[in-house]
């Protein structure tokens, strides 16, 4: 008897779940039954897409305001011409001095990376690559790199001059900075040289 109510029971089951799942029908290619869709489906709007609350077409990525400056990044608002460089040379100053012993200790180790192997350990113009072909910068001892301010060297760093290319993208500010300590420290450790042209 027990057997017999436990089998129509199992039956009984059977045939709701299969009654169940005829009614739901439900279709592999949807999410499940959703009871409370709060933020099931998200409003994030895809990448690149049109924004819709513009109406004009215009991309969901905008573009940044005019004059919006990214985090960490500041402006070089001083063109890659010689008016730029001038006046570079009049407003911008050297953060660092002379007698910051940790600035000038890195301005070296940058000048030895970046620097030497154009214009020489001693800054004369005859680094390793003058010797391949490559023509040679200016001594930095001539008056032209002697009077240049920090501001002026600090331009030709960033925006490159002639045969060098920019730094911009290669050094930091600072260390763009910490480098000018270097240079004038080789200014002061020789003469200056008769300035050829
Ligand atoms: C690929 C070789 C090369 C490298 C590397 C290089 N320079 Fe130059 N640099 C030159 C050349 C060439 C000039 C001359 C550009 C011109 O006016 O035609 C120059 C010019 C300069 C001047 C101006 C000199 C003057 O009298 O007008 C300064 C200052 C200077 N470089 C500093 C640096 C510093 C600092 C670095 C390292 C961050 C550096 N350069 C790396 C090739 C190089």
């Amino acid at each position: 008897m027990k057997g017999v109510i436990s089998i129509g029971l199992l039956a009984l089951v059977l045939a709701a779940l299969i009654g169940a799942h005829w009614l739901l029908l439900p279709d592999p290619s949807r999410r499940n039954w959703e009871f409370f869709p709060d933020m099931v489906e998200s409003v994030a709007v895809d990448a690149q897409s049109p924004a819709a609350a513009l109406d004009d077409g215009t991309q969901i990525d905008l573009r940044p305001v005019p004059g919006s400056v990214a985090r960490g990044y500041s402006p070089f608002e001083y063109p890659a011409t010689p008016e730029g460089a001038a006046l570079a040379g009049q407003q911008l100053r050297n953060p660092f001095t002379a007698d910051d012993a940790d600035a000038v200790a890195r301005g070296a180790v940058v000048y030895s990376n970046f620097c030497a192997v154009c214009h020489g350990g001693a800054g004369r113009g005859d680094g390793t690559v003058t010797r391949r072909g490559v023509p040679p910068p200016p001594d930095l001892h001539l008056d032209n790199a002697m009077q240049m301010t920090d501001g002026k060297m600090y331009h030709v760093i960033t925006t490159g001059q002639g045969n060098m290319a920019s730094y911009a993208s290669q050094l930091e500010r600072d260390d763009r900075w910490r480098v000018i300590l270097h240079v004038r420290s080789l200014q002061a450790a020789q003469p200056a040289v008769e300035d050829a042209q």
